[in-house]
């Protein structure tokens, strides 16, 4: 660890006593003393206390910007009056009934008005809405196996759960990337009806239809691979895909939980202007309540309209989350909130990109609709392979100095990215940027350093 790097440490100790103390604590009765594992990192992850428009507080009172944003679910911040509003009310009728009540078939109808769907089916996660994808997918065409992209996160079920972060030596050839179960408990059957394909790369998808005629269920992919920080499809990636699945007879499943309520108003389906036989939505359309979805023809929904395929679940259609999701469609995620926050979003990249030219980081900015990424690497990333080589040491100086000075710029780890939501306003950003701008030099110092260190081959930690 190099000294500029210990000193934000440092620091970040002192300010933050009280959440070193809460983790502790709860290490003792909750593993690793968090609710999902994503969320730990050393020495020990901030605690909050509270979050309100575009900020949250810590337990020990410090305020952040917060870019976070519960890995992009709050585009529509935290506490939004209309959410709120909605939420409050629908609390006083009852909360959880297990019987049909109406919001269902609203909420469909605001789904299939932005997405290219006819029908809706709904669950509590981003996780859930993926699994029934393919289960859907696997019962429409009788077939058994998945395409995912290496890389490529999809949730925390075992048929997705493959080559989601392998490491250097489980790579196999980059065309055609062997396949790695990614948690100890999945069986390895899983991975075998799981083929795995570079992103940005057709034929290597259109060898694998080829090497498994008539096998293949679906392809399931991330339209922006935002689980390896923010990796933008070539031009024309989705539509090639799109072809290779139709030819294939393949289902075409649009993994929209991070983009749909955050890319543009129609998801990436209108934003890159693609047809998915099926969308899975989730995370910010909720706008901070646990709802997902996922959205397709009528003619693919038959199998569950006839019963042939099952999907259920007690807390489905939840009225006070389909309250929240109902106000969140029709007053946060509106055109105008797209406009807002995509230039926000601009203003930022754009702020970020001339700091990383004026300090000489090696780096750049990338972004789209409410998400962008500070991308520590030479050349623009394009899939898995390219991300997977950072300099992670660098990487956690650049968040823990922007966090010790109030800018929570991003969840923690270098696989994730900023969301902007439509409560942050644009002294937020330039507060961001003058942060950033703080910060840069000593990040372009030690990358420098580490750089000089590595061609002498002199150890740089
Ligand atoms: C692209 C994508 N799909 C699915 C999921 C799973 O969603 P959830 O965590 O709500 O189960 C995530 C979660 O980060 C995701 O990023």
């Amino acid at each position: 660890m190099y000294p500029a790097l210990q000193k934000e440490l440092d620091t970040y100790e002192k300010r933050t006593p009280k959440s070193r103390e809460a983790h502790a604590r709860a290490m003792e009765r909750v593993p690793i003393g968090v609710g999902s594992n994503y969320r730990y990192y050393p020495p020990y992850p901030l605690f909050v206390r509270d979050g309100k428009g575009g900020r949250i507080r810590d337990l020990d009172g410090n305020e952040y910007v917060d870019h976070n944003l519960c890995y992009g679910a709050l585009f529509a911040g935290h506490c939004h009056p209309a959410v709120m509003r909605a939420v409050e009310e629908r609390l006083r009728a009852g909360t959880l009934f297990g019987m049909p009540h109406g919001l269902e078939l609203e909420l469909a109808d605001e789904i299939c008005a932005r997405f290219p769907a006819e029908m809706a089916r709904f669950g509590n996660s981003g996780s859930e809405a993926t699994m029934h994808s393919l289960r859907l997918a696997r019962a429409v065409t009788g077939r058994g196996k998945v395409i995912k992209m290496e890389g490529g996160y999809h949730g925390g079920h075992d048929a997705i759960s493959v080559s989601v972060k392998p490491k250097e030596g489980q790579f196999g050839d980059p065309d055609r990337p062997t396949p790695v179960v990614s948690s100890l408990g999945v069986l390895k059957g899983t991975a075998d009806a799981t083929l795995v394909a570079p992103f940005n790369n057709l034929k290597a998808v259109e060898r694998l239809f080829e090497e498994n005629p008539s096998e293949v269920a679906a392809l399931i992919v991330e339209p922006i691979m935002m689980n390896i920080a923010f990796c933008m499809p070539d031009e024309g990636y989705l539509q090639g895909l799109r072809q290779l699945t139709k030819k294939h007879g393949a289902m075409f499943i649009m993994d929209e939980v991070k983009t749909g309520g955050k890319l543009a108003y129609g998801g990436a389906c209108e934003y890159f202007d693609v047809k998915p036989d099926i969308v899975c939505l989730g995370k910010s359309i909720g706008g901070g309540f646990s709802i997902a979805a996922f959205a397709a023809s009528r003619a693919v929904m038959d199998v569950i309209a006839s019963q042939k395929m099952f999907h259920a679940g007690t807390y489905n259609t939840n009225p006070v989350v389909m309250a929240a999701s109902l106000a969140t469609f029709r007053e946060v995620l509106t055109r105008d909130a797209f406009r807002y926050v995509s230039g926000l979003n601009e203003k930022l990249v754009r702020g970020y990109q001339g700091i990383v030219q004026r300090v000489g980081l090696i780096a750049y900015a990338d972004g789209a609709g409410a998400n962008g990424a500070l991308m520590l690497y030479p050349h623009r990333v394009r899939n898995y392979r390219d991300w997977y080589h950072v300099d992670e040491d660098l990487w956690t100086h650049y968040w823990f100095a922007m966090a010790n000075r109030g800018i929570l710029a991003q969840p923690y780890w270098w696989d994730e990215q900023w969301t902007i939501s439509v409560q942050h306003t644009e002294a937020d950003i330039e507060e961001h940027l003058q942060v950033f701008a703080e910060v840069a030099p000593a990040l372009a110092a030690a990358q420098e350093e580490r750089m000089a260190a590595r061609r002498l081959g002199t150890h740089a930690s």
